[in-house]
Formats: structure tokens, C-alpha cells, sequence
């Protein structure tokens, strides 16, 4: 059974927005939520076919009293190029946009030390330089004029993001991309605000990480305070919320959606070590080393 909003039915009717990373996992549950509320929804990925499949799937969702429609658009968000043509399909065809939902990102586990530049830098040009494109391209093109909503997704990485530091130093930036844009562009009526999900489980997440998925998933659960994952659905509520008049006087925050996950537990294990330096010598560490490994008196 799908997941119904909890907001008014009609909330977005006649509006526009731009998903990307619209096809699957939590920008699916997005676009899903905006189209259940009247909203038409151009989602876009590199994936063509893929996006062609998941448009048909949506568009049969769509009561025919809706005004609602889904357009499928492939893009690289790297390439700046595409972007343009991305944003000027957009506005041929719907004459505005209103939601900027920058979802659409991707990474690899890999310990820092062996991460090649080239996956570093295909990282950081996804999550970081293909978020500003969109940002700045839908702006200028746009939301200059008439004012308008970005929701930038970023990901669970307040305690670093050990095993994944090229997303967490990406995910960093647009977490204060999205202040320094909510404060540039706040004079022509443009909010800007970002969503920080914890560990949230989709079909796809867990094909993307193929045979490690199944693993990946069931080992995080005792990290999150409410002892389960969250779904797309829980996001995609969030970000209705934001881009919805309920949030007219929020811009520049990072929302956290992740039960509590960063006040608590790292999954990071570290192996016990002799290599950290030495303390001080001192009567303090002389305290120390007698609690920790009494010296005996007899
Ligand atoms: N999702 C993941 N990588 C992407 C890219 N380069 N362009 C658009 N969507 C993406």
C-alpha cells in the first residue's frame, strides 16, 4: 500500500518543481508526495530509461482531476551544459518553477587513504559543484524573478562520515552553501534550507550497494535512537513541509531527519592502539597510570 501525505490534498496544485535523483529512493518518495498534492514534477538522473519507467509508473497514479503532471529529463548534474538545458526544458514547457528539490547525489565506501583523486573529485563534483548548477541555473533562469523554493538533500555527517569522507566533506559544503544562498538570495523572495537524513533504507539503496547492502542495513539499526531505519516516506514529508507556505519564515536551516542518529553512536570502529602520543609527564598522569594500572604496595 502507498504512503498517503499527511498534508491538505491540493497543497501544490499548479506549482512546478525540479527533483533530482527523482527516480529512485528518496527523491521517488519526493516527487510521489509532490504529484499526490497537485504539484507537477520534472524528475531527473542520468538514467534515461530508468526515468522513463518510473514517469509511467507515477503518471498512472494521477487522478485524472489532478493537475499534476510528470516529466521525465535526463541530466548530468556535473555538466553545467545539461543543467541549462535541464532548466530551459522546464520552463518551455511549464513557464515556471517553483521547487528546487537538489537530490540527486552519489558515493562509494572507501577508506580515505584509498581513494583515488579521481573518485574524490567524481564525489565531490556530484554532491557539491552538481548541486550549485542546479542552484544557480534555476536562479538566474528563474527564481530571481519570482521568488521560489530550494531543498537541498544532504546526509547524516555532524561526526564526520568515517568511511565515506568525500560525501561527508561534500554533504559539509552544501550544508553551508545553502546559508551562504539563503542569505544572498533572500531579497528576491527565494528560501533556501537543506534536509540531513540519517540511515534511511530504500529498495534502491540497498541495490546500490549491492552483495554490502543487506549487511550495511542491518548493522546500522542499534545506531539510531528509535532502533529501526527510516524510509524515504519520512523524508519526503519534511521536505513537503519546507517547500509548503507552513515554512514561510524558515531559510538557511538544515533540517536533521534522522530520529536522533547524530547525537548519538559512530558505526566507526576504532581497533585498540598504542599509536597516540604520550601524555605529558606530570602528577596528573602519574594519577593516571596508578588508576589504571595500580602499582603494588606489598
Ligand atoms: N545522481 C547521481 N549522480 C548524478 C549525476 N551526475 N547527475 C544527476 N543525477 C545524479
Amino acid at each position: 500500500m502507498a504512503a498517503v501525505s499527511v498534508f491538505k490534498p491540493g497543497l501544490f496544485n499548479h506549482k512546478v518543481a525540479v527533483v533530482t535523483g527523482g527516480g529512485t529512493g528518496i527523491g521517488k518518495a519526493i516527487s510521489t508526495e509532490l504529484l499526490e498534492l497537485g504539484c507537477s514534477v520534472v524528475i531527473s538522473s542520468r538514467n534515461a530509461e530508468r526515468l522513463q519507467k518510473v514517469a509511467k509508473e507515477m503518471r498512472q497514479k494521477i487522478p485524472a482531476s489532478s493537475p499534476a503532471s510528470v516529466t521525465p529529463v535526463a541530466c548530468n548534474i556535473r555538466n553545467e551544459d545539461e543543467v541549462k538545458n535541464l532548466v530551459s526544458s522546464v520552463l518551455k514547457q511549464y513557464g515556471r518553477i517553483d521547487y528546487l528539490v537538489n537530490n540527486g547525489g552519489g558515493q562509494f565506501s572507501s577508506p580515505a587513504e584509498h581513494m583515488t583523486s579521481k573518485g574524490w573529485k567524481a564525489v565531490i563534483d556530484t554532491n557539491l559543484t552538481g548541486t550549485f548548477h542546479c542552484c544557480k541555473e534555476v536562479y538566474s533562469a528563474y527564481m530571481k524573478k519570482h521568488g521560489g523554493v530550494i531543498v537541498n538533500i544532504i546526509a547524516e555527517m555532524w561526526k564526520g562520515f568515517p568511511g565515506m569522507a568525500h560525501t561527508g566533506a561534500a554533504r559539509a559544503a552544501v550544508d553551508n552553501l545553502t546559508k551562504s544562498l539563503a542569505i544572498e538570495w533572500a531579497s528576491a523572495g527565494v528560501r533556501v534550507n537543506a534536509v540531513a537524513p540519517g540511515t534511511i533504507f530504500s529498495k534502491t539503496a540497498m541495490e546500490n550497494y549491492k552483495e554490502l547492502g543487506p549487511q550495511l542495513f542491518k548493522t546500522s539499526v542499534p545506531f539510531s535512537p528509535a532502533k529501526r531505519l527510516g524510509v524515504p516516506e519520512e523524508i519526503s514529508s519534511v521536505v513537503c513541509f519546507l517547500l509548503s507556505p507552513a515554512a514561510s519564515f524558515i531559510s538557511g536551516a538544515t533540517l536533521k531527519v534522522d530520529a536522533g542518529q547524530s547525537l548519538y553512536r559512530t558505526m566507526w570502529e576504532i581497533p585498540d592502539h598504542q599509536a597516540w602520543p604520550e601524555a605529558p609527564e606530570g602528577e596528573n598522569l602519574a594519577a593516571l597510570k596508578e588508576l589504571l594500572e595500580p602499582q603494588s604496595k606489598l
